[in-house]
């Protein structure tokens, strides 16, 4: 069985409630019909009923009646999760009357839902962009304890099985973070070894990525990766992770055992976190289409609940695989 049919089988095993914030939207909504049709995770679904029933019914869609439809505008726990939002943002000037705007908007409704118990993880992005989806989050949902920032990973599935594991990596921070700073990066690394782990299910090997192999270059940007390495180790003492390393340093033996002898990680990596989002989104970006890569992702990671983000581009088959991903997440984060 391969990694996504392990981790659908997973999902199956244990049902999770996925809302989709997105509920008129062409592929979220033939998305829904083939997890609910193969029994992946119970789906919620915003919107106005009728018009998510017509266009299923346009659709050709015969599964959608199984869904849960929550509209938005109307539904019986508004003022329930208005009080909540008000109780979570008070601090940050959150009236009573802002709060019963954005519990209409469906992105915000769907963290709310998770945050009160009613759903388990989200996903979003057809539609939306990657700040609008993740900002409510942020705000609602927020870190685990302990975790400096949410960070966005992607599955790498390479056409090179020589690298990482038998041609499997995780990207990360490819999505949300800017220009994380040494501590945060080393939070990022220690959030790529958990999704790793429990996504993937193989030790994670993390190289710390700069254009430096173990000083070979004296800038800021190296120190920055130099000390988020030991601050990783810090935080986690039984990480096995090692930097400052080039990718190909990180990536091929040959090259590991001659710019970094002895490390453990050199040669070996599969997890591979980059130093900003720049050199992450743009490094994912082109081993997908130059290496013809499938990248899944990006996996949200250090959330307190799951959310994740899809690309505006995605595809049916995404959403689908996003909904199982989601869904091993919430399992995982239950079992912590
Ligand atoms: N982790 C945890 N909390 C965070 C993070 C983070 N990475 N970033 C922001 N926050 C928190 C803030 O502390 C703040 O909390 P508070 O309101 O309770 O004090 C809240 O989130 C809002 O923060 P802002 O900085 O005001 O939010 P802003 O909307 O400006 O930025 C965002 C957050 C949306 C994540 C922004 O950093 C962003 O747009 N990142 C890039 C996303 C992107 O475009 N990625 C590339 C495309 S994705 C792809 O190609 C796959």
């Amino acid at each position: 069985m391969n990694l996504l049919e392990s981790i659908i089988e997973r999902a199956k095993a244990d049902k999770q409630r996925i809302v989709l914030p997105e509920g008129t939207e062409e592929r979220t909504l033939r998305a829904a019909d083939l997890i609910l049709s193969n029994g992946i995770a119970d789906i919620i679904l915003l919107g106005d009923e009728q018009s998510i029933k017509e266009s299923a019914k346009k659709m050709g869609l015969n599964n959608i009646d199984k869904a849960t439809i929550v509209n938005p505008k109307e539904h019986t726990k508004k003022k329930e999760y208005t009080d909540l939002l008000v109780e979570i943002r008070k601090n940050k000037g959150m009236t009573f009357e802002k709060a019963s705007s954005l519990v209409e908007d469906p992105l915000y409704l769907a963290c709310l839902m998770i945050k009160n118990g009613d759903a388990d993880g989200e996903i979003a992005g057809a539609q939306n962009t990657t700040g609008d989806v993740l900002r409510p989050a942020l705000q609602i949902i927020k870190t685990l304890p302990g975790v400096k920032v949410v960070s966005g990973a992607f599955i790498m599935f390479t056409q090179t099985p020589q690298y990482g594991e038998n041609g499997i990596l995780l990207f990360a921070d490819c999505a949300v973070m800017p220009n994380p700073n040494a501590e945060e990066l080393a939070s990022i690394a220690v959030s790529s070894a958990k999704t790793m782990q429990s996504l993937v299910n193989v030790e994670p090997r993390i190289a710390m990525l700069s254009f430096s192999t173990k000083g070979s270059a004296d800038h800021e940007m190296v120190d920055k990766v130099r000390e988020a390495t030991d601050l990783a180790k810090k935080m986690d003492s039984n990480l096995l992770i090692d930097g400052e390393l080039q990718a190909d340093a990180a990536l091929v033996p040959s090259v590991g055992s001659s710019k970094a002898p002895g490390s453990l990680i050199a040669g070996k990596a599969n997890v591979l976190v980059f130093p900003s989002l720049e050199s992450g989104n743009i490094g994912y970006k082109l081993v997908q289409r130059l290496g013809n890569a499938q990248a899944v992702g990006p996996v949200l990671q250090g959330m307190a609940a799951p959310i994740n983000d899809l690309s505006r581009g995605c595809s049916v088959e995404d959403i689908y695989n996003m909904v199982a991903i989601t869904a091993n997440q919430a399992i995982g984060l239950k079992k912590n």
